[in-house]
């Protein structure tokens, strides 16, 4: 049998950065994520004589990181419901991989969506959220389309730790987001390692805790009313807060780079000249993502098709959550 499923990645409108727990992947803050359409992971998984994992088109050995990984979810679900199948994963992105487009989230939600549908186990998307936030965090925000919030919990256990849609993909459908590579090198920090060095040694960090689950709130309500300017605002300040607080860690981490400010001064100096209304986002890499409204969009790639070191452009609308293609 073979089972091949697409799942969507998702980016953080406000963001998840640090783990009260580095085991379960149990965060001190919420946070809340829009989905993007077209940009994702599609995976297949079928019976084999031993294991395999393929990402891209190279295969990964059981001695490599991005092997156990894979593997480490599957022996869950081998575990808890008692299955010994050998599998072949094929899994690819439409997007470059570990280069701060969390290419994690869609490809842990693409594994856990899969062996779901592959075992024929029908677990509840909130069964599946908690199992892929184990093996990624933002993971546990892509099992659903339009704008989810994967709410922190108190359980030491992480069982309420898990993440809901709270609009689908047919609200606010006018809102864009163009998402520019300006490298697709793959990241020398993992966001694992920068979350712990900042969590440790950031002065911002508390000030960060404190701040973030109210930015959640205001942002959903934004989201709710579609009140693009207040979003945008609070969106762009997370992402800046964000980076701010990890570089303040010692040793500092920056994922940014000179061709990312580059873009985000550009959105800025649009904005203030009232050319057109964008705001910025970064995660854990150099990536600059604009959230725009529709109207905007041609404006904004007018004006970045100047940098010629952007190596990749997508538009994304609101996407919806992931599926079975066969
Ligand atoms: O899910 P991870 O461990 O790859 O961490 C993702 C962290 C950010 O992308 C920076 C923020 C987020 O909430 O997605």
């Amino acid at each position: 049998m073979v089972v091949s499923v697409f799942a969507p990645t998702n980016i953080a409108l406000i963001k998840y950065w640090g783990k009260r727990d580095s085991q379960l992947n149990l965060p001190f803050t919420g946070s809340f994520s829009m989905t993007l359409s077209d940009l994702g992971t599609e995976t297949q998984i079928q019976n084999a004589q031993a294991d395999h994992f393929f990402l891209n088109d190279i295969e990964f050995f059981s001695d490599s990181s991005e092997f156990k990984r894979v593997f480490q979810v599957v022996d869950h679900f081998r575990k808890r419901f008692d299955l010994s199948e050998k599998l072949e994963i094929v899994s690819t992105n439409n997007f470059p991989t570990a280069a701060g487009l969390a290419s994690s989230a869609s490809g842990m939600a693409a594994l856990v969506f899969g062996l779901n549908e592959f075992f024929g186990l029908n677990l509840s998307k909130k069964e599946m959220s908690i199992i892929a936030r184990q093996g990624s965090g933002s993971a546990s925000r892509s099992f659903w389309g339009g704008f989810v919030r994967w709410n922190k919990g108190t359980e030491k256990d992480g069982g309420d730790s898990f993440a809901e849609q709270l609009f689908d993909e047919r609200h606010f459908r006018e809102l864009r987001m163009i998402v520019n590579v300006v490298s697709s090198e793959k990241k020398a920090v993992s966001s694992r390692e920068a979350m712990q060095g900042t969590v440790q040694t950031s002065e911002l960090y508390q000030k960060w805790v404190e701040e973030n689950d109210v930015m959640v709130e205001k942002a959903v309500e934004f989201v709710e009313k579609k009140d693009f300017l207040s979003l945008g605002k609070i969106v762009e300040e997370n992402a800046l807060f964000m980076h701010e607080t990890m570089r303040n860690a010692k040793p500092p981490v920056d994922f940014l780079k000179k061709e990312s400010w580059e873009i985000i001064d550009l959105v800025q100096k649009m904005r203030i000249s009232g050319e057109a209304q964008g705001f910025v986002t970064m995660d854990a890499g150099p990536q600059v993502k604009i959230l725009c409204l529709e109207n905007d969009v041609k404006i904004f790639q007018e004006r970045l098709s100047e940098f010629d070191f952007i190596e990749e452009q997508f538009i994304c609308s609101v996407g919806s959550g992931p599926r079975v293609l066969n």
